[in-house]
C-alpha cells in the first residue's frame, strides 16, 4: 500500500509552495514542520489579525480525539475522515484502534501534502485497516464510490463521518449543507456525524481579517454563526451536550484541559456530534 502512494507522488504531486495551503498553515500553527514560507507568512498575518490563532488548532485536535473516542465507545468501528490534514499523532486510527483494534478508517483530503504523508496514515493495527483517498469533499460520488471506501468500509453498517475543521473551507456558493446531507444519505441509520467549524460569533472583525488573508491568496475561508453551524445537524439527533465551543464538549473524555483554560472567544470553534436516526 505504501509503495502505491510513493509512485503516485512522483507522478502527480505539485505542492504549490508559492501559496498558502490550509493543511500546512494549520500544521505550522500546531508547531509542525511540514510547511513552507508562504504558509508561515499567511499564519503570521493571521496571528497579527488574531494573536490567539494558535488556540483553535490545538483545541480542535483535542476535540477530534474526544469525538473519536466517544464514537468508538458507542460501538462505531468504521470512520470516514474527510479533511484529514497532515498527520499529527495520535490520528483517528490510533484513537479508534486503541479502543477497538478492528476499526477501519478511510482518510480523505484534497491537498497533495497530505497525500505525501499518507504513509503515516496507513499504519493500521493488523486487525483493522486504513486507507487514503486523494479527493475533494465536494466530489461525494468519487468518495463514496471509491474502491478505498468499498474495500475498507461496509456502508450497510454505521459509519462515523468526521468533518473536523474542514467545512469552513467550503463557501456558501458550494452549499456545504447540501454536501453534508448527501454524504449522510449514503450512510445507514445509526451512523454519526462529528463536526467542528470556525465561528466569528465572538470576534467578527478579527476573523474577517483572517479570512481576508486567505482570500487574497485564493483560499476560501468562511467563518459561520452558531445557527448556521447548527443547520449541518438538521434531521439528526445531537448528542449531549449539543453544539458547544470545543473545550465544553465532553472534556472528561480527553487529555487535561489547557491551563489557563482558553475563553470561548479565544477558541472560536464550535463542535458537536449527532446520530442519524
Ligand atoms: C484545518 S485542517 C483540519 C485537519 C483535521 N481534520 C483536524 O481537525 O485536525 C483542514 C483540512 O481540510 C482539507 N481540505 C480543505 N478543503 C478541502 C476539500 N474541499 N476537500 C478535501 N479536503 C479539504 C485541507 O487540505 C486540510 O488538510
Amino acid at each position: 500500500m505504501a509503495e502505491q502512494y510513493e509512485l503516485d507522488l512522483s507522478a502527480r504531486v505539485d505542492l504549490r509552495t508559492d501559496r498558502p495551503h490550509p493543511a500546512r498553515v494549520y500544521d505550522y500553527l500546531l508547531g509542525g514542520k511540514d510547511n513552507f514560507a508562504a504558509d508561515r507568512e499567511a499564519a503570521h498575518k493571521g496571528l497579527q489579525a488574531n494573536p490567539d490563532s494558535r488556540i483553535p488548532p490545538r483545541e480542535n485536535r483535542m476535540f477530534l480525539r474526544r469525538a473519536v473516542r466517544f464514537l468508538a465507545e458507542q460501538g462505531i468501528d468504521q470512520f470516514l475522515d474527510i479533511g484529514t490534514g497532515i498527520p499529527s499523532a495520535p490520528n483517528v486510527h490510533h484513537v479508534a484502534q486503541g479502543i477497538n483494534p478492528r476499526s477501519r478508517i478511510v482518510y480523505v483530503d484534497n491537498d497533495p501534502i497530505v497525500l505525501a504523508h499518507a504513509r503515516a496514515l496507513l499504519t493500521s493495527h493488523p486487525d483493522g485497516r486504513t486507507d487514503f483517498i486523494d479527493a475533494d469533499l465536494r466530489d461525494i460520488d468519487t468518495i463514496l464510490g471509491s474502491t478505498a471506501v468499498s474495500e475498507t468500509l461496509d456502508l450497510d453498517r454505521p459509519v462515523g463521518l468526521l468533518l473536523i475543521a474542514v467545512l469552513h473551507f467550503i463557501g456558501d456558493e458550494n452549499d456545504p449543507w447540501d454536501i453534508v446531507d448527501r454524504l449522510l444519505a449514503g450512510l445507514p441509520s445509526g451512523s454519526y456525524l462529528a463536526l467542528s467549524h470556525l465561528t466569528g460569533d465572538f470576534r467578527p472583525e478579527a476573523w474577517e481579517q483572517v479570512a481576508e488573508v486567505y482570500r487574497r491568496q485564493g483560499v476560501t475561508m468562511k467563518v459561520r454563526s452558531k445557527q448556521q453551524i447548527e443547520r449541518f445537524f438538521t434531521g439528526l439527533d445531537l448528542v449531549d451536550p449539543g453544539l458547544q465551543i470545543l473545550p465544553a464538549w465532553r472534556p472528561d473524555l480527553g487529555e487535561p484541559a489547557a491551563q489557563p483554560p482558553p475563553s470561548d472567544a479565544q477558541v472560536s470553534v464550535y463542535g458537536g456530534v449527532a446520530r442519524k436516526p
